[in-house]
């Protein structure tokens, strides 16, 4: 240890008297990173700008700062950037520059992550939907047409990127190459190799280049390179020499790092809401700062998958709108009793930085807004569907049909009389991954990925069966991440095939925000009270006057209601799903409320509001709730905290 400081203090004289220009690199003689020529180690939290709203970047890393850390950790999602082909976007949410910027103004180093493929519990692991063009790609991998992807979005990305990198007077201090590439099956050094060039050839030779793998031998054997640094992830509990030592056994010299130490876990629909001690991780955080090391803790801020950004594991189990993640801020920005331990631990090994911590930010209940029914899916097809239907015989993909998120509405009639209940079935459980069926009006029942392969119908010939199939969003890890959405395979009806679809591509947050959606026809079929038809349902509120500080955020609660999609004034706020849980509450940010013009909700519910027998109503909340679990089934198969990974 004395040797090591030794080693870098002289470093730092020998620096300060030349004037050397700003730098950052690894110090492989005294183990440890090199910044402007002095010893550097750093603690850092991360925190995924594209889930929070950019109004509040400046709050979350202002807090995080305030908690004693002088770097943090970023993700760049590639899809959130590229939705199609060659149409970039990096403005408003989107603008990475800015989220720098403001990181560095602070006071804060970066850690950039930009991919390609980064997991996150992100649809498809931040890889663009439109990749699956090309039906038997194979991601992640050397395949031609995936490195032709890559290369032209890096030759976009990357040069962005390099006025902000350390020795260019910028905040990046290294940049991770690929994201845990070692727990992937593929094991492609060649494409790994191909990546470091790339990122070499835009970013310069003097950058400092790493991989993250699981602290374990067989992790890191795929996982790593020459020529990019080796770090290694694991949570509270693990045992930290051990984990360490498996990062030595790629990197014999060299500082260590923790790039993802779990202060949290994630959820998925269905199980319980994952919760880790604050006593634990300040006990390890202690354990990991003590023997020298450079961390990262994952996550600082967990934030919120807005819209359909939320991944999923497999077995197919998808992640919840929230990603509060139990993590030291909440899901709304908000200090916790696991934020005030982080620091305390902090302050023994940094000097804290001085002055008051940004409050949480004050919330507001808006109370109760009666929801009026407006026409289902199946009524407002015309005005949802801007590009027409497609016809063919078999049932196409959201890829096919050029979608990448959302619904689509699958339609097609009986073949046969069915004068008796007749299954309709997907016998190679390719419905992506949940339906919403009805014959002629009336619904009839839902066929849900792994869950539910088979409704009974019935109906004469002729009848039109409408299936809605929703996304709920792509698999982030593993060999399964080419995860086509739709009808994936072919519907049968009895012993038959369903042939001779119509489908509608639905363009629903248009159509939403451009309030393109009528009220009910009082000619539609009544119900049968156990499902109704995926309908829309809206209603307003006015943000009182006299009372200081409005908007404030707020959480938005659907009793009774259960499972969709919620807006307010066009915003996607992300999917609801009280009757499987562990989320009850939506977090609506301020931002996208207005003082000038009353604030529309507008729910999609696809299997039945508790305004089809009469009046009915959502709530604003004060309180998150992100632990109801109601109904719990989803079995954990990724690896918690990695501690039965070493060796
Ligand atoms: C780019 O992204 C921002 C933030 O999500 C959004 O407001 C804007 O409409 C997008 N621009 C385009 C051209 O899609
Ligand atoms: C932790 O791992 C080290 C190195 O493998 C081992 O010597 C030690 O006994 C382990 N500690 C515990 C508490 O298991
Ligand atoms: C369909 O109906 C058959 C015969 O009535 C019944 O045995 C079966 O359980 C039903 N299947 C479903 C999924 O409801
Ligand atoms: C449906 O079945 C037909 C005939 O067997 C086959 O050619 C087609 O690929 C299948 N479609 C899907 C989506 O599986
Ligand atoms: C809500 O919708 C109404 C009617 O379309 C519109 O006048 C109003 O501006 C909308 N409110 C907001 C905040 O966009
Ligand atoms: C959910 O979390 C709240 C707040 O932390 C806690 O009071 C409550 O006991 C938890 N409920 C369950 C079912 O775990």
């Amino acid at each position: 240890m004395s040797l090591l400081r030794f080693g870098c203090v002289l470093l730092l004289l020998f620096g300060h008297s030349l004037g050397v220009p700003r730098s950052f690199s690894v110090d492989y003689k005294n183990d440890c990173f090199q910044k402007d020529g002095k010893e550097f180690r750093y603690i850092s939290g991360s925190i995924h700008y594209s889930r929070i709203p950019r109004v509040y970047w400046k709050d979350r890393l202002l807090k995080m700062y305030m908690a004693g850390l002088n770097a943090i950790q970023t993700y760049i999602p590639w899809n959130y950037h590229e939705e199609s082909p060659g149409r970039y976007n990096f403005s408003g949410d989107r603008d990475v520059e800015y989220f720098l910027k403001l990181a560095q103004d602070i006071g804060l180093v970066v850690i950039l992550r930009p991919g390609p493929y980064i997991c996150a519990e992100w649809d498809m692991g931040g890889l663009p939907a439109w990749l699956l063009n090309k039906k038997d790609i194979v991601l992640r991998s050397s395949d031609p047409d995936y490195i032709a992807a890559v290369d032209k979005w890096m030759g976009k990305l990357l040069p962005i990127l390099k006025p902000y990198l350390y020795q260019n007077g910028g905040p990046i201090i290294t940049v991770q190459v690929e994201n845990e590439y070692g727990s992937y099956f593929a094991c492609d050094y060649n494409y790994l190799r191909h990546l470091s060039k790339l990122f070499r050839s835009h970013l310069g030779d003097e950058v400092v280049l790493f991989t993250t793998d699981g602290a374990g031998l067989g992790y890191l054997k795929c996982g790593s390179i020459q020529d990019l640094y080796a770090t290694v992830d694991f949570g509270p509990g693990a045992n930290v020499t051990a984990a360490f030592d498996a990062q030595r056994h790629a990197e014999p010299h060299g500082p260590l790092v923790n790039s993802e130490f779990y202060t949290g876990w994630l959820d998925h629909w269905g199980s319980h809401h994952s919760v880790v001690s604050s006593t634990i991780v300040a006990k390890s955080l202690n354990e990991i700062l003590a023997v020298g090391a450079n961390v990262n803790l994952y996550m600082f801020i967990g934030g919120t998958n807005f819209g359909y950004w939320n991944g999923a594991n497999a077995p197919y189990g998808p992640q919840p709108t929230s990603y509060d993640y139990d993590a030291p801020l909440t899901e709304a920005g908000d200090l916790t009793e696991k934020y005030f331990a982080i620091r305390e631990v902090i302050k023994m090994y940094r000097k804290i930085p001085e002055g008051p911590i940004p409050p949480t930010t004050p919330k507001y209940a808006y109370g109760t807004v009666v929801m009026e029914k407006l026409q289902t899916i199946s009524d407002a097809l015309e005005k949802l569907s801007f590009s027409g239907p497609v016809k063919s015989i078999y049932p196409q993909t959201f890829t096919e049909l050029n979608q990448a998120f959302g619904y689509v509405l699958y339609r097609t009639a009986l073949p046969v009389d069915c004068s008796t209940p007749t299954p309709l079935s997907s016998p190679l459980n390719g419905v992506h991954d949940r339906a919403y069926v009805s014959v002629d009006g009336v619904a009839v029942g839902i066929l849900e990925r792994n869950k539910a392969i088979t409704v009974n119908v019935t109906g004469k010939a002729g009848s039109q069966v409408d299936i809605l199939v929703e996304n709920m969003g792509r698999i982030n890890y593993g060999r399964e991440i080419n995860d086509f959405k739709g009808l994936v395979s072919n519907l049968t009806l009895g012993k038959d095939t369903l042939l001779g679809w119509t489908m509608y591509s639905l363009s629903i947050d248009e159509a939403v925000s451009q309030g393109l959606l009528g009220e009910l026809k009082p000619t539609d079929a009544p119900q049968p009270a156990a499902l109704s038809l995926p309908a829309f349902y809206e209603g307003s509120f006015i943000i009182p006057d006299g009372i200081p500080d409005l908007p404030q955020d707020t959480y938005i609660k659907l009793p009774k209601w259960r499972k969709g999609q919620v807006w307010i004034n066009g915003f996607n706020l992300g999917r609801y799903w009280p009757s499987r849980g562990p989320q009850v509450t939506v977090f609506v940010p301020a931002n996208i409320l207005s003082t000038a013009a009353p604030n529309n909700v507008t729910v999609l519910e696809l299997e039945g509001a508790p305004c089809d027998s009469g009046p009915c109503s959502v709530e604003f909340t004060t309180t998150p709730i992100l632990n109801a679990t109601v109904q719990s089934d989803y079995k954990q198969h990724r690896r918690l905290f990695a501690k039965d990974d070493l060796f």
